[in-house]
């Protein structure tokens, strides 16, 4: 088969949502569609959030479980669909950024009672900066929620999407009965925990009284009629080019504990969610019908076993056609590699792969030659934009408590960051270290990786950082003045590019004011 028919097969898409919201539960209801798992309670990713933050251990246990459940492949309707796992806990929201560079699409779960919660605003704002297609699915109809039309308007307000519903919730909680389709045009009626079979689903396309009323009763059937008047009314109708610009967002209805809405939703996925796109590089757009291979690591997982070191790197293959034992071009160390035991991921299987296509994720065994954002080519000097790291929260000085082994901390602090666990600042005045994480567990689990992992014994010192910001210098003059009052404050990152350490918000507005020809971005992609 062609690389182009390949990629016309495959869709990739990540699902993402504030803990809780009910993102394993769908997650498993799509693949028993895709017969991926035959039964309910197979995919125990996630499940991280549970536990208190302070034990790392286990969630570092289960981190491990979920190396299996990372990625999902299952087949459905002659696709392969590839489901990216985004961890819930929010100290590993790098994570789920980093993952979201290598899905199409994605999937936004919302739970019917709490709206948008804190967590489903940062990785939508995440998304959108990419332009990622999005729909939209609140869960646990089957609870007493929201009104389904301020929900709208709160996904509209807080996510900054254009929504429009492709199907609309007949009442809630004690009293939901179903929802219409207003995509497929059927009326869908609910049943606890049911199969969601075909007869449930009844073509109606013209939705009058008379035609709802016989399996929705009439005061229902009254309701339903206003609201979906009152819906084509306010919305726009659907456009697939505007969905997939990333303009229009559309939203569905369901249960995903009582396999919901969840058909709906997937039937629809498969039709309107985009196939592998282009991929932005540095040098150029790259088109994934081209013949060569590339690809870049979003993601490293780590053994914690220190007899077991070895580490799995995450391939998004972006054009052309991986082939196992092949050589390719490693870009960042000018040098060759392959790979005798590349793995797909289809469920909880790990499989052995021959050939792998856009779109598709390919697990490699890796001894330490990868770092996040790394590329393979046949050759061409590519760096893939889109993986940028972002401002951390918490901030330390990292302390070396045993001066003999500085070599061990450091090659150790230096693979930890290459995995992405967390960020190393070095102050340009001192070369003092510090530690930039998104959650206060990093540092727990940061400090016993080094003493187990690599010998070393480091401590951690409080220091006073509101923000890192990494500066675009289109002033030489005025850097020269930054740098000479603000030395204390800069530093450089892992790339040896230059960040500003600030103090407080205050300073930072300071330095914006005072230095027009200096810019301090949020991110290091800019
Ligand atoms: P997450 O991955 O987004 O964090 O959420 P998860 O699927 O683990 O779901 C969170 C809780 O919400 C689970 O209950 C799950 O059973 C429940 N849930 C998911 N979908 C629905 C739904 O449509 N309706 C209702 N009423 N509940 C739903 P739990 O008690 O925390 O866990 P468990 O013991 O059921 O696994």
């Amino acid at each position: 088969m062609s690389i182009q028919k390949e990629i016309e097969k495959r869709k990739t898409f990540g699902i993402i949502s504030h803990p809780d919201a009910g993102k394993t539960t769908l997650t498993e209801k799509l693949l028993l569609f895709g017969g991926a798992i035959q039964t309910a309670g197979a995919v125990k990713s996630n499940k991280i959030k549970k536990h208190a933050t302070s034990d790392f251990m286990e969630i570092e246990k289960q981190r491990g479980i979920s190396v299996a459940t990372s990625v999902m492949g299952f087949e459905y309707m002659d696709l392969n669909i590839n489901i990216l796992d985004t961890p819930g806990h929010k100290d590993f929201a790098e994570d789920t950024y980093r993952t979201l560079s290598a899905v199409d699409s994605v999937i936004v779960v919302i739970d019917v009672a709490k709206g948008v919660e804190s967590q489903t605003e940062k990785l939508v704002q995440v998304s959108r900066m990419r332009n990622i297609p999005i729909i939209v699915f609140i869960n646990k109809l089957d609870r007493e929620g929201k009104d389904p039309v301020d929900l709208m308007d709160e996904v509209e307000e807080k996510l900054g999407l254009n929504v429009l519903p492709l199907s609309w919730p007949i009442g809630m909680g004690q009293r939901f009965k179903g929802v219409y389709n207003i995509f497929e045009k059927q009326l869908v009626l609910f049943n606890p925990h049911g199969q969601q079979l075909d007869e449930e689903s009844i073509t109606v396309t013209d939705p009058t009284i008379e035609n709802l009323t016989e399996y929705i009763g009439q005061d229902a059937a009254e309701e339903l009629i206003e609201e979906l008047e009152m819906v084509t009314g306010i919305y726009d109708p659907f456009e697939k080019d505007l969905y997939l610009k990333g303009e229009q967002c559309p939203v569905f209805f369901g249960s995903a504990i009582n396999n919901f809405g969840v058909k709906e939703l997937l039937d629809c996925f498969v039709q309107i969610a985009p196939n592998p796109l282009a991929r932005v590089a540095e040098e150029r757009t790259v088109i994934p019908s081209e013949e060569q291979l590339t690809g870049f690591i979003f993601k490293i997982h780590a053994n914690m076993d220190p007899n077991h070191r070895d580490r799995i790197a995450f391939l998004r293959i972006c054009s052309g056609k991986f082939e196992r034992n092949k050589f390719y071009h490693h870009v960042r160390k000018n040098s060759k590699i392959r790979f005798s035991n590349p793995t797909t991921f289809m469920a909880s299987k790990k499989e052995l792969v021959e050939e792998s296509y856009p779109g598709d994720i390919v697990g490699l065994y890796d001894s330490g030659n990868f770092k996040i954002g790394d590329s393979l080519t046949e050759g061409e000097s590519l760096q893939f934009k889109g993986i940028p790291r972002f401002s951390p929260e918490l901030f330390r000085y990292v302390i070396n408590k045993d001066p003999m082994r500085f070599k061990q901390l450091d090659k150790g602090l230096r693979e930890l960051m290459d995995e992405g666990v967390a960020q190393l600042f070095v102050k340009i005045m001192g070369s003092q270290k510090i530690i930039g994480t998104v959650g206060a567990l990093q540092f727990d689990v940061i400090k016993y990786r080094l003493d187990h992992e690599y010998g070393a014994n480091c401590d951690y010192q409080a220091v006073n950082i509101h923000k890192a910001l990494w500066i675009e210098v289109n002033n030489k003059e005025e850097f020269k003045d930054f740098e000479k009052r603000k030395m204390k404050d800069i530093a450089k990152d892992k790339d040896g590019n230059l960040v500003y350490l600030a103090e407080t918000a205050w300073s930072l507005k300071m330095a914006q004011d005072n230095y027009p020809g200096l810019v301090f971005h949020e991110s290091s992609e800019f």
